[in-house]
This record gives C-alpha cells, structure tokens and sequence, in this order.
C-alpha cells in the first residue's frame, strides 16, 4: 500500500500554481502611510510601478483557512476573474515570525503584479488557526475583507491526516496509520493536533473578536467541491466584483472525480495532491471522530447564524 502510494508521489510533475494575471495597481493610501509609518516603504518603492502601469500593492482580501479546506481550488477559482491577482505561493507573513518582523514591506514584495481595478489576493491557510494573526491583519487593514473556506471538520481531519502522510512517503519517512494518531488508551486522541484544527469555533472566536462577522465570507468547502460555480458567484457578490466568472468556466473530469477549470480554452485541474484519497478508517472510530465535533458544530453554527451540513 504505502509502495503504491508513494509510486503516485513520485509520479507528480504537474506544476501546482496558477500563474497570476498581470499584476496590480498602487496603494490605498492609510496603506502607504502604513508603510511609511513602519520606515518599510522607502522613497524608491512609493513609484516603483511597472513601466505598464501595474504596481504591486497589499492584499484587498486574504483568505486565511483552514488548511485543507479547499484554499487553493478557492484562489484558482477566483483568479479566473480578470479583476483579480493573486499572489502564487503561501505567504505566512503574518504566523511566521521571521516573515513579520520583515514588515509590510517584506510583505508588499510578495505580491504580484497588477493594474488599478485589479483586488490583490493571498492565501496561507495557516492564519485561521494561529492566535496572533488577527490581531495583526487588523492592524494592516481593518476593513479588509476575508475568506474562509470550511469543511466538514471530521473529513478535514483525514485530509490533513493524509497531507502529512505523503509529505513523508515523499521523503521515504515511514509514518503511523491514522488510528496511532487518533486513539489513545483505546479514546480519542483529543491532543491530536488536527483535532484542534477542525475546532472551527475555537478559531473563529479570535477573528471575530478583531472583525465583524460581515467582514468575514465563509465558503462552504463541501459544496465548492460538489457545485463550484455557485460558491464562486457568492465570493464575486462579496468582493463586489463584476459578474465575469462562468459555469462555462468548470467541468467535471470524471479521471480526476472533481471539478477542473476552462479559461480561455485552456482546460486544467488542480495538481493531484488535491483530491486524494483518504485512508479507510474504522466506522466505530469515525463515529467517535463525529460525536466528538458534534457539540463544537454547534457552537460554530451559534457564532456565524448558519448552519452547514456536517456529521
Ligand atoms: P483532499 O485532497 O483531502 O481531497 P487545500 O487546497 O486547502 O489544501 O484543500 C485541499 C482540498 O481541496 C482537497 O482535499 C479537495 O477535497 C479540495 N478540493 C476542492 N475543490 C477541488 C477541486 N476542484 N479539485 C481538487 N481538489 C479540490
């Protein structure tokens, strides 16, 4: 089994990123002002503008999590609208010290380039569960506004589970099956980080004590999967971006069993460590991993006033 899955590893030549369109405009200026502020914006980078006009500038939207939750369909979904440009690899500005203590400047740099009407966007799914990071986003922009796409916490947890497994089958690491990490003393292993992760109300809770609820679009991953194109429509309608997106834009590939994307003739799915499969695990075990979230659902249904179709 793991000599098959890591034949499958191997196999992967598939660049995973979408290259951005051509980048942004200028600054808003509290930003440039931020930045002059903070000494990281020095006079040769206030005009440093393409000779094209674009400029790169700091992200109008983030989405910040959760991890596996579907983040990087969401970015390369969106990216398919003209009006967006997206920066192609996962920041971490604001959960890696060493990145922040760079400051915006640093962080500026990271972006792509683009044109005025053009919203910048960043996706490192790490900030959703990373206590200091709202804090810090709201000390950039207060107004910015954000993107969460979530999933069933239990299934997250097993596609978490199988991330790491391949990032050690990759390394020929061995790594222990699911049910090492799950159980303990013949219980659920609740120190399990993954667990943690998938405890959406926990996380939530420190967002919004930093933003509004209105500030904060959640994209139900589990249907983003099943149905793209109306999720999308929904992120179009909250960034206040033109309608440009398409059903035309997705089709399903029956060889990969998700929705792949069509722009501008050109056909491609996400690289294939997107859409694995998961491990089998015990029924009776999967049960305890639903009843263990079921109360935590609850909560997170109370604090965001909806509701999504969970175990
Ligand atoms: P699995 O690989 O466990 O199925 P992230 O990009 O945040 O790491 O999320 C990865 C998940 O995105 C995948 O988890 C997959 O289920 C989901 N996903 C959503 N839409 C997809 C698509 N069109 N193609 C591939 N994976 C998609």
């Amino acid at each position: 089994m793991a000599a098959l899955l890591l034949g499958a590893v191997l196999l992967v030549t598939q660049p995973q990123l979408v290259p951005s369109r051509p980048a942004a405009s200028g600054m808003e200026p509290n930003q440039q002002e931020l930045l002059r502020k903070a000494g990281t914006l020095g006079d040769d980078m206030q005009d440093s503008g393409a000779t094209n006009g674009s400029a790169q500038q700091l992200p109008q939207t983030i989405i910040i999590g959760v991890r596996k939750g579907g983040t990087r369909a969401l970015l390369e979904m969106l990216s398919l609208h003209p009006d967006v440009a997206a920066a192609e690899n996962e920041v971490h500005f604001f959960d890696w010290e060493e990145h922040y203590s760079h400051g915006l400047g640093w962080y500026l740099s990271q972006m792509p380039f683009s044109f005025p009407y053009q919203l910048t966007v960043e996706k490192t799914p790490a900030y959703f569960t990373s206590p200091k990071v709202p804090e810090r986003v709201h000390s950039m922009n207060p107004s910015i506004r954000l993107l969460l796409i979530l999933r069933d916490p239990s299934e997250r947890v097993l596609s978490d589970y199988t991330q790491v497994f391949y990032n050690h089958m990759q390394k020929r690491k061995p790594y222990p099956s699911i049910e090492e990490f799950l159980l303990r003393d013949g219980r659920l292993n609740v120190d399990y980080k993954a667990l943690n992760r998938s405890l959406y109300h926990v996380h939530m809770q420190n967002w919004l004590r930093f933003f509004p609820l209105r500030h904060i679009h959640i994209v139900d991953g589990d249907r983003l999967i099943r149905n793209p194109f109306p999720e999308i429509q929904k992120v179009e309608r909250f960034l206040k971006l033109s309608p440009q997106i398409n059903a035309s834009n997705f089709y399903f590939n029956k060889t990969k069993g998700f929705y792949c994307l069509r722009d501008s003739g050109r056909d491609r799915c996400l690289h294939e460590s997107k859409g694995r499969a998961h491990p089998q695990v015990d029924p009776k075990l999967l049960n305890k991993l639903h009843e263990y979230f079921h109360e935590p659902n609850k909560k997170f249904f109370e604090l965001v006033g909806r509701t999504f179709d969970w175990h």
